[in-house]
């Protein structure tokens, strides 16, 4: 069974192979409108189930335009309608939806649910983010940096900002893409140690400094995200503000890292907050790119999971 649950768990020559595929399948659209099929109809005959207990625009939108491209079929399914949300448990949930679907994505909160699921289910599972990861980003953040500036391989990746699950899923890829990843925030917001140790025993250099304009001197990519996560509680903004005012991503942070260096943010992005408008909307920012590498990398993923 192929779930993809997180990008350190998943085995390096599978995931180039994803972003290869997702390349090729990317070009071969050759610019048809979104609603018209691809050549290839992989995904002929399956039913994919879309289950959110968060909110989202891109992953929502992306799994199901990428499904329906292959000739797939998609469910949207809310938690809070499923009985998943009223005590039924995850395991039975799992059970019952490997009678009637061929994938499940879903994002939850805990990464429980997310692992709980893959166990428990008779077809494959896909993370589309958890508290603590979000694969499926960080997969198309790659296949962007690739198509605008080559090889990932050997370059110096800096996040600014929160050690949330974004960053985590860009320091499990630093260890399977082998690049270099700096992390600047304040101690109180630092990724989670297991996962920049299990990185660091894969070869990359993590490094962590606080000092954001020293953290960016001959950085390649510079990543940021909302300083208020899906998970974190509204009574923390004002703090977490506080903590993070520093690491915000403007024209004065970009200006020291190398000249070519490109900017992301896996969006929504709070304008003014972790990032200027100067930043987001100026010509280092890939951002919508970034967005739709989603649904082209996600293909790859679906197809990878199915083996089709
Ligand atoms: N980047 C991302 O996952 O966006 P959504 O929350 O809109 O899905
Ligand atoms: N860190 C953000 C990412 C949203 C795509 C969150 O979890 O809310």
């Amino acid at each position: 069974m192929r779930h993809f649950l997180d990008i350190h768990k998943t085995d390096r020559a599978d995931l180039r192979g994803m972003l290869d595929s997702a390349r090729a399948m990317k070009m071969a659209r050759d610019g048809r409108p979104h609603g018209a099929p691809d050549d290839a109809q992989p995904l002929a005959g399956r039913m994919v189930a879309l289950i959110f207990e968060k909110p989202s625009t891109r992953t929502r939108v992306s799994f199901d335009v990428g499904v329906r491209q292959m000739g797939g079929q998609t469910m949207v399914l809310s938690g809070s309608e499923m009985q998943l949300g009223h005590g039924e448990t995850i395991a039975d949930t799992a059970r019952v939806l490997g009678r009637y679907v061929d994938l499940i994505m879903i994002r939850t909160f805990d990464e429980s649910v997310l692992l709980e699921l893959a166990e428990h289910a008779s077809v494959p599972v896909i993370n589309g983010l958890t508290d603590r990861s979000h694969p499926c980003q960080i997969m198309a953040d790659i296949l962007t940096y690739e198509e605008h500036r080559g090889p990932i391989k050997g370059r110096k990746v800096v996040w600014s900002g929160d050690g949330n699950n974004v960053c985590a899923s860009f320091i499990h890829a630093a260890g399977r893409f082998d690049f270099d990843l700096t992390f600047t925030g304040p101690p109180q917001l630092d990724p989670e140690p297991e996962f920049i140790g299990q990185a660091r025993s894969e070869g990359a250099a993590i490094n962590i400094e606080r000092d954001p304009l020293r953290a960016v001197e001959g950085a390649d990519l510079v990543v940021t995200d909302t300083w208020v996560s899906m998970h974190d509680s509204q009574s923390t903004k004002e703090r977490r503000h506080n903590l993070l005012r520093g690491y915000q991503v403007n024209e004065a942070l970009m200006a020291g890292a190398k000249r070519d260096a490109l900017f992301m943010h896996c969006l929504p992005a709070h304008r003014g907050e972790e990032v200027t408008n100067a930043v987001m909307d100026g010509p280092q920012s890939v951002v919508f790119d970034e967005a739709e590498n989603r649904l082209h990398a996600q293909k790859a993923v679906l197809r990878w999971c199915l083996g089709v």
